[in-house]
Order: structure tokens, then C-alpha cells, then sequence
């Protein structure tokens, strides 16, 4: 693994904002140099955008290095295991395209996304006058809820002799706790259909993970969302049901923090958030619309708009001391162009005093006000540039106060969505 420096063993991609920065391009890309790919948390709620000589995809559970057919891609434990999603709108898209692929793994203890946990997720949301959180309606929050409680089915499940028993049983229970009306016949049929088509899939993923490291193969982590909405360290209750950070590995894989070689945090060069919740470096002005359309924010799973912000370090810091970040990777830098002051946020102020992130504390983010430093722009179109040294100089020093601030190099510099359309520094 040579394109990114220092770059070798087990390799974390995590999103150090609130999700959407381009995981799915740079898994796409460094997967070509790995043998494993591993997706670690997340369910159909994210979205993953490759673009290579395949045509362009949205993945939503399957492994972004999927198109890599020497590597192993594998489904851990710790996703929500959407097989709707998986089998009719990825599988479909993916054959469609002439993707094939050989081995994909499915973890046997993954919990299933059933369709009460999507209908449920609905209802929540849309009987929320106040705080509502804006999800993705995937049904991840009530697949993780279930999961805790200890009552959510798995993938291994589908291939019990008592399924029908235990489906209906969990239906039923469904159907009286939250009014539901759900056929078991109608569910039974279906996910019997699916079981027999992600049937070559399924296994462990712990052993195949653990022998690939013995063997010093090269492991890929792929998360989804980003830090900002981990469960336990994001904006509560604006965020996602997992651990999109660096926990999450060890949650899916039982695999320690301090064994992954390098993390790689991930981030726009501005920042975008889609759903509710506070983000003080929230762009009010007619740059909103630019950046927006420029950078074509729009949910690749829901088709929201996402709401752009300027870059906030403070923000940036926590997510990167939090999970130990070893280098940045900053996508759609090309989308700045033109835009005559850039700002970034390097501090917060409550009623006038500094302020800090609180990890887990909403309501006092929400206090916060930005305080920003201002940077000339440039003119320039950066798709075309592939070396650091021949970005504008506005542009570099834009990249070196970011690692200034973040005490953390930038390795990684997206100037478009293509594979191809990076600087590796
Ligand atoms: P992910 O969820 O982190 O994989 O990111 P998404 O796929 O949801 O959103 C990132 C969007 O930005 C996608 O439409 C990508 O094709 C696009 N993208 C990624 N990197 C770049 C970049 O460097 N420049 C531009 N212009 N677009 C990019
Ligand atoms: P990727 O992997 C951006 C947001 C939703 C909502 C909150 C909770 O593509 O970066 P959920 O459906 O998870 O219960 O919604 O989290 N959210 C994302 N935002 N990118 C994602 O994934 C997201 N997955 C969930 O918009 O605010
Ligand atoms: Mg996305």
C-alpha cells in the first residue's frame, strides 16, 4: 500500500464530521491495494458513492471495495443488516453494471432491518412534534434498539429450522406493542426468498478478519456516517443509533483501537449536514445556494438537502483526538473555487466567553457561536490537479491551517468524485 504514506496493515476510514464526506470514493480507491474490506457499522441509512470505470453507484451496506474481485469484502457483526435494500436495490445495481465479485461475507450475528423496524422508525419520526431527528426512515435506530434489548433476529436466523416460529412470535409482539397490522405469511415468504439468495454469503467474519492480520494481509475498515453522530460522542438525541468511530471496529471485530496501524478521518473541505440538530458553523448567507449546488448536496440515500457549513476545526479537533486520527483526507476542495472568503471556524463563544465541544451535549453545542478566521479564495478549477505543490497557494495554505490546528497531516486531497480525481500528498 503505497499511495498514501505510511500506509500499511489495518487501516480505519471514519468520518470525522456528521457523515457524507466521501468514504465510499477513498474505500473505492485504496480497496484496489487491500485484501480485506471490512464494513463495521451503519445500516441502509448511509450512502456511498463510487464513481470509477464501472459507472457511478449508491452503496448503502455492501463494502465499497467491492469492486475489487481479488479482495474479501465483510459485513460485520455490529451493521443493521438491511436485506431489502441489500438484495433489490444494491445486488441489482451492482450485476446490472457488471460488477461480480467472489467473496463477500455476511456476518451469521449481524441483526436484521425487518420491516417493523422501518414502519416504526416512520412513526416515531412523524409523530414527533419536537426534536425530531430527522432520519433516514431505514429503520436503523429501532434495528439497534432491538438489538440491545436483545430481541432483534439475525442473520443466522433465517436459516433456523424454527424460523417461522420465531418470526411469528416476534410479529405478533410487534403487532401489539406499537398497533402494528403485519402479516407473518407475507414476511416469511419474502425474507425465505432472500435467505436463499445471500445464502453463499454468510459466515463469520471474526475468524476471516483475525488470519487475514496474522497473515500481515491488508485490512480496510470502512465506517459509515461520521463521528458527529456517534450515538454515545455525537450531538444526542441528532444522531445515529452505532458508533461510527473508531469503537465501532471493536464492537463488529473485537479488534483493540490501538492494534489499527492508521486512521484516516474524513472530511469535506466545508461541512454538510443533513436531518436536525445544531451546527454552529451553518452558512446563512447566498453561499449556501453555491455550495449546495456546486458540490450537489443532496442525500444520496434520502434525497435531502444537506445543510453546508464552513469548516469547523473545533469540531474537526474532537472527532480526530477522539479516535486518534493519523492523517486527513479532505474531499471536494474543487467545490471552494471561486468563492471570493472562505471561513473556518477555530472557536466557540457562549454569552462572550470561549466554550468548548461537550461530546454528547447538544443543547450546549447549540449555545455555541463561531468564531472565525477568513481566507482569500482562488479562481482556479482544481479538477486537474493531481500535486499539492500545483494548487493555488490560497488553496495550500487553506490545507496547512487545518493540519495546524488538527496537529494531523493531510494525505488525502479530493478535487473531484472520480477515482482518479485526487492528490495523494
Ligand atoms: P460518503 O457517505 O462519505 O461515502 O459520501 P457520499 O457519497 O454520501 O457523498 C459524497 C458526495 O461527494 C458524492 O456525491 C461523491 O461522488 C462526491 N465527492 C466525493 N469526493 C469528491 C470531491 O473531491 N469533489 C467533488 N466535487 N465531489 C466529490
Ligand atoms: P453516510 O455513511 C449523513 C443522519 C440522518 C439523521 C441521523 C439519524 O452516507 O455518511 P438514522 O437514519 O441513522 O437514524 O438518522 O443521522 N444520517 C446520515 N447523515 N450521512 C449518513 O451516512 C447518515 N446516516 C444517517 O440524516 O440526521
Ligand atoms: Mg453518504
Amino acid at each position: 500500500m503505497n499511495k498514501l504514506k505510511n500506509w500499511s496493515g489495518i487501516t480505519a476510514v471514519i468520518g470525522v464530521d456528521w457523515g457524507d464526506s466521501g468514504k465510499g470514493r477513498i474505500i473505492d480507491d485504496l480497496a484496489q491495494e487491500a485484501d480485506i474490506i471490512a464494513r463495521y457499522n451503519g445500516g441502509s441509512n448511509a450512502g456511498h458513492t463510487v464513481v470509477n470505470h464501472y459507472g457511478k453507484f449508491a452503496l448503502h451496506i455492501i463494502p465499497s471495495g467491492i469492486f475489487n474481485q481479488k479482495a474479501t469484502n465483510l459485513i460485520g457483526k455490529g451493521v443493521a443488516v438491511d436485506l431489502e435494500s441489500l438484495i433489490d436495490d444494491e445486488i441489482i445495481q451492482l450485476k446490472k453494471s457488471g460488477v461480480s465479485w467472489k467473496n463477500l461475507v455476511i456476518d451469521k450475528q449481524a441483526t436484521l432491518t425487518m420491516p417493523w423496524h422501518k414502519l416504526r422508525d416512520g412513526i416515531r419520526e412523524e409523530s414527533r412534534k419536537y426534536n425530531k431527528v430527522g432520519t433516514t426512515k431505514r429503520g436503523v435506530g429501532p434495528t439497534y434498539a432491538d438489538r440491545t434489548e436483545r430481541v432483534g433476529l439475525r442473520v443466522g436466523d433465517l436459516y433456523s429450522k424454527n424460523f417461522r416460529e420465531i418470526l411469528e412470535a416476534e410479529i405478533k409482539i410487534q403487532n401489539r406493542f406499537f398497533s402494528l397490522n403485519l402479516s407473518s405469511e407475507k414476511i416469511y415468504k419474502k425474507f425465505k426468498s432472500y435467505a436463499k439468495i445471500i445464502k453463499p454469503y454468510i459466515g463469520q467474519t471474526i475468524p476471516i478478519l483475525k488470519e487475514a492480520i496474522a497473515k500481515g494481509k491488508n485490512v480496510l475498515f470502512e465506517g459509515a456516517q461520521g463521528w458527529l453522530l456517534d450515538i454515545d460522542n455525537g450531538t444526542y438525541p441528532f444522531v445515529t443509533s452505532s458508533n461510527p468511530g473508531i469503537v465501532g471496529i471493536w464492537r463488529s471485530y473485537d479488534l483493540h483501537p490501538s492494534l489499527i496501524n492508521n486512521v484516516i478521518g474524513i472530511t469535506k473541505a466545508y461541512t454538510t449536514r443533513v436531518g436536525f440538530g445544531p451546527m454552529p458553523s451553518k452558512i446563512e448567507t447566498n453561499q449556501r445556494d453555491i455550495i449546495i449546488e456546486k458540490g450537489h448536496e443532496i442525500g444520496t440515500t434520502s434525497g435531502r438537502v444537506r445543510d453546508p457549513g464552513w469548516l469547523d476545526l473545533v469540531l474537526l479537533k474532537a472527532a480526530t483526538d477522539s479516535n486518534q486520527v493519523t492523517q486527513i483526507a479532505i474531499t471536494k476542495i474543487d467545490v471552494l473555487s471561486k468563492i471570493p472568503k472562505i471561513k473556518i471556524c477555530t472557536g466557540y463563544k457562549i454569552s462572550g466567553k470561549p466554550a468548548h465541544y461537550i461530546p454528547g451535549n447538544s443543547y450546549y453545542l447549540s449555545l455555541c457561536k463561531p468564531v472565525y478566521e477568513q481566507f482569500p479564495g482562488w479562481d482556479e478549477d482544481l479538477s486537474q490537479v493531481r500535486k499539492f505543490e500545483d494548487l493555488p497557494k490560497n488553496a495550500k495554505d487553506y490545507i496547512k491551517r487545518i493540519e495546524e490546528y488538527t496537529k494531523t497531516p493531510v494525505t488525502f486531497i479530493g478535487v473531484g468524485p472520480g477515482r482518479e480525481e485526487a492528490i495523494y500528498v
